[in-house]
């Protein structure tokens, strides 16, 4: 056979290039993290993460607005609580800054879609997802505990919750917790697939969330495994998860390409804040554009097979999209 003269791939204008986009992009596909903080009034920038910022309670209408105007109609909360204990009660107490969040956005914007983080380390004193037995954390004590916690974020009005903790039937928990209060249309997000992950040190700065001692390498997944991923997910899917995760996002894409191809539930990737830190750094040094790999990046994990992207990015993204520079 002659080989014909014409390019390989598409050539033209941009109308073609688009038409032949493999992978879409939406804003409603984007979630932005938002940190709330009890002790504060008004917001103030986090140092950990450029651009990123601690809101009070008050200033919360202010961000759901800015979320809005660039087209971003999610967030997932995060809490600074005023107190903390060894087993991190103001998780889910009803006055809790996360309930009070819920409560407040709502009462602005009951469109506004809140997702709430389910996890006890940014409110135990010692910094672990859960109870202490010694310097372990109890795995069958704190599922209890992270039950209340996401009843008490349904109680409040969120509209999906999404267990970080890494501990083993959790969602079954969850789950079981939420059915017998009402709450069986309430669904979860399980962060199956976490990987204890140097990428998430700027977060625990922000949060205040780093362990006090040890590491969290006892209850989250090693980053040598990928067949463990799927095991995580296979076993939160049993457990009744309506959507899963994988987290961290670039340096896992393999990640979300298998749990993406092999279960039929909607698939989050969350983009932490060291992918984040790393763009912002990079680009303020003049050593990378930093609008361009933004762009690429998230793409790229959408192209991994990522329904959902859960990232500091999503407002300027939103935009990105909206102005059909991706998408
Ligand atoms: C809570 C939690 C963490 C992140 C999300 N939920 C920190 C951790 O597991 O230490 C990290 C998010 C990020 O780095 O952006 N367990």
């Amino acid at each position: 056979m002659e080989l014909t003269k014409r390019p390989r791939r598409l050539r033209g204008t941009d109308t073609i290039r688009r038409l032949c986009r493999e992978t879409r992009l939406s804003p409603d596909s984007l979630i932005y993290p938002l940190f709330v903080d009890e002790t504060l009034s008004g917001r103030r920038p986090i140092p950990s993460l450029p651009g990123q910022y601690h809101y009070g309670l008050d200033a919360l209408p202010q961000a759901v607005e800015e979320c809005l105007q660039a087209g971003v109609n999610s967030c997932l909360l995060f809490g600074l609580p005023k107190e903390k204990d060894p087993l991190g009660s103001s998780a889910w107490a009803e006055n809790g800054v996360i309930q009070q969040a819920i409560r407040q956005i709502k009462q602005h914007d009951p469109d506004f879609y809140v997702v709430t983080d389910v996890c006890l380390c940014e409110y135990t004193d010692h910094g672990h997802c859960g109870a202490l037995r010694g310097r372990e954390v109890d795995n069958d004590p704190t599922l209890e505990l992270l039950a209340r916690t996401a009843l008490s974020h349904a109680q409040a009005g969120a509209d999906l919750v999404a267990p970080s903790d890494m501990m083993d039937g959790r969602v079954a928990a969850i789950r079981q917790t939420l059915d017998q209060a009402g709450f069986e249309s309430l669904p979860i997000l399980s962060y199956s697939a976490k990987y204890a992950s140097a990428f998430y040190g700027p977060f625990r700065a922000a949060a205040g969330s780093a362990p006090s001692f040890g590491d969290r390498r006892g209850y989250q997944m090693d980053p040598h495994n990928r067949n463990e991923a799927l095991k995580e997910c296979a076993l939160d899917v049993e457990e009744g998860a309506d959507l899963l995760m994988v987290k961290p996002a670039l340096a896992y894409l393999d990640v979300i390409r298998e749990v993406s191809q092999a279960f039929p539930l909607p698939l989050a990737a969350y983009s932490v804040s060291g992918e984040y830190a790393m763009i912002k750094a990079a680009g303020q040094a003049g050593l990378i554009d930093e609008h361009r790999v933004m762009c690429e990046s998230a793409l790229s994990i959408f192209r991994a097979g990522a329904d959902i992207l859960i990232t500091y990015f999503a407002k300027e993204l939103a935009q990105a999209i909206r102005s059909g520079e991706i998408g």
